[in-house]
Order: structure tokens, then sequence, then C-alpha cells
């Protein structure tokens, strides 16, 4: 029997020295191109959330549009984009992040979430964390309820999980 696990780890390659020479890049473009692991990632992320009040799903750029989005239509949730500095064009709250290979700035628009409101935020890999801890940041800021964050791959060895749990984040990842 091949479990949610072999299906979604067959289904994910490695790029090596991608983006940078040392960096082993899991790239999840094969994941999203195989009907039957997209479609059992999706209902895996979302489990736990069905028939529960979700208002929001914040995704990360770029990859966490393309799961949140998913995300967001099964739990008749709303979308917000979380983005690289310079691409929102409405007022925006923004925050200065690191990543496992470099230093960036992301945006989320100032309106995009209600105090209060419950938000589950998404992106495909979760590394050092840098990139969801700056996440977190602009939701909190705007007082957000983070429900959980969630991934479809974590990096233990780098660490990022337990940044979140140590802000208090409910951390959910499918494979490691
Ligand atoms: C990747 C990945 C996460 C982040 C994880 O995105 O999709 O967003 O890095 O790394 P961290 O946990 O160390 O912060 P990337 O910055 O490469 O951007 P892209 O989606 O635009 O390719
Ligand atoms: N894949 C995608 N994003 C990443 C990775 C990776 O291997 N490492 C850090 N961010």
């Amino acid at each position: 029997k091949t479990t949610l696990e072999d299906t979604l780890l067959a289904s994910i390659r490695t790029i090596p020295d991608y983006p940078k020479p040392g960096i082993l890049f899991r790239d999840i473009t094969t994941l999203l191109g195989n009907a039957r692991a997209f479609r059992r990632a999706i209902d895996e992320l979302v489990h736990p959330y069905v028939g529960l009040k979700v208002d929001k799903i914040a995704g990360i750029e770029a990859r966490g549009f393309i799961l949140g989005g998913a995300i967001a239509h099964q739990l008749s949730a709303g979308f917000v984009p979380i983005r690289k500095k310079g691409k929102l064009p409405h007022e925006t709250v923004r925050v200065a992040y690191s990543l496992e290979y470099g230093l960036d700035e992301m945006e989320m628009h100032k309106d995009a979430v209600a105090p209060g409101e419950k938000v589950i935020l998404v992106d495909d890999l979760i590394a050092t964390g840098g990139t969801a801890e700056g996440a977190v940041k602009l939701l909190s800021q705007m007082g957000a309820d983070i429900v959980a964050a969630c991934f479809v791959i974590d990096l233990p060895d780098l660490g990022g999980r337990r940044k979140l749990e140590n802000l208090g984040v409910d951390v959910r990842t499918l494979i490691a």
C-alpha cells in the first residue's frame, strides 16, 4: 500500500545547487503537476480544519499562492497574498526577513485581515522559518488570530518548525 508520505516524497524532486551552490532545492512543481499527489496534499492539509470557522488563508509568494488558493476554496475561506516588496498596489505593512539563502522584505495589504479574524498561513516548505516568521509578524501586527501554519515540507535540520512553535504557532507539515 502506498502511503500519503510515499506519494508525496515520490512526487517531489531535488535540484542540487539551486538557487545557490550548496542548497539542495526541493522542487514541488512536479507534485503540483501530478493530479493525485496535488489532490492528496491539499486534502491532507485541510483535513483538521474542515467544519471549523476559518476566515482567511494567507499564502506566501510564490508557491504558497498555489496551495493556499486550493485550501481557501476547500475551506470556503478568503485568500490573502503575502508578497515580496513592491508588488502590492494598495497600502501595505512590510517586514524584513532572512531565509536559507538570502535576505528580503515582504508585504501584506493593511486591510487584508481584520482584527480577530481566524487565519491559516500556508507555504510549500519551511526551512529556517525566517519567511514564515515574517508572515506571522505581519498577520499579528494586523490583529489576526493565527489558527495554524501549514507546509507540505519541513526541513527539520534548519529549525524553522521550532522557531514558529516558540512564537506560539501551531505548525502542521506533511513530510520531512
Ligand atoms: C522558499 C519557500 C519558502 C521559503 C522557506 O521561497 O517557498 O517561502 O523559501 O525558507 P525559510 O524557511 O528559510 O524562510 P523563496 O524565498 O525561494 O521564494 P519564491 O517562492 O519566490 O521562489
Ligand atoms: N525548496 C524550496 N524552498 C526552499 C528550499 C527548498 O529546498 N530551501 C529553502 N527554501
